[in-house]
């Protein structure tokens, strides 16, 4: 997907996630705040033709590549576009209670438990002070890690390839669970489809190669003419 961006369909209702996220969270996060980025991200990129033809995850993966101009709006507006669709694909009905095959591998290897690894990603995404993520991604090396960002910061910001994460601006709970981000985040894992993280793992883990490669090139073309911009 590249310019001009679109709002991803939800793919089913608002109401689809109750008792644990509520349908008007739903209907305002996804058509507001989602809907916000999305045009404000294009917003950004008007006029900057070279730049249009790279996908928002191209423009974080490579952020400190981009025209001084554009960086704080693709910072917050292309961070909070795909944060946010990677955030509707993993929060779906459907799937099973826990993590099956590679995935449960990782996870077991990686934090010692199921229940150790939500505990340690609950507390990153609980104690983040304000507005931000909480993130199960994949580094250079493919190891798992566990972390916070701020705002809309991207993973890929840092060359991370975010695996799934959690939203804990306000706007994902308040109207629901108020002040009380743990109950939300306790909550979440019930919303959480293991079957999507899975395929967004084997995207990830089943390419790495080729997909390593088209960003490291992708990287190249960037630098030789954002310095003519
Ligand atoms: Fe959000």
């Amino acid at each position: 997907m590249s310019y001009p961006f679109s709002l991803p369909e939800l793919g089913y209702d608002y109401d689809a996630l109750e008792p644990y996220i509520d349908s008007k969270t739903m209907e305002i996060h996804h058509s507001k705040h989602f809907a916000g980025y999305t045009n404000n991200l294009n917003a950004a990129l008007e006029g900057h033709e070279k730049l249009q033809k790279f996908s928002a995850e191209q423009l974080l993966w490579h952020f400190d590549s981009l025209p001084t101009s554009v960086q704080t709006a693709v910072r917050n507006n292309g961070g909070g576009f795909v944060n946010h669709k990677l955030f509707f694909r993993v929060i779906a009905p459907g799937g099973p209670e826990a993590p099956e095959g590679m995935l449960a591998d990782m996870i077991d290897d990686s934090f010692g438990s199921l229940d150790a690894f939500k505990e340690k990603l609950s507390g990153a995404a609980g104690t983040r002070f304000g507005s931000g993520w909480g993130w199960l991604a994949l580094n250079s090396f493919g190891e798992f890690e566990v972390f916070s960002t701020a705002n809309q910061d991207s993973p890929m910001m840092d060359g991370y390839v975010p695996v799934f994460g959690v939203d804990v601006w306000e706007h994902a709970y308040y109207l629901k669970y108020q002040n009380r981000r743990p109950d939300y985040l306790s909550a979440f894992w019930n919303v959480l489809n293991w079957d999507v993280v899975a395929d967004n793992l084997a995207r990830v883990i089943g390419g790495p190669a080729p997909m390593l490669k088209a960003l490291e090139d992708f990287g190249k073309e960037i630098r030789k003419w954002a310095d003519k911009l």
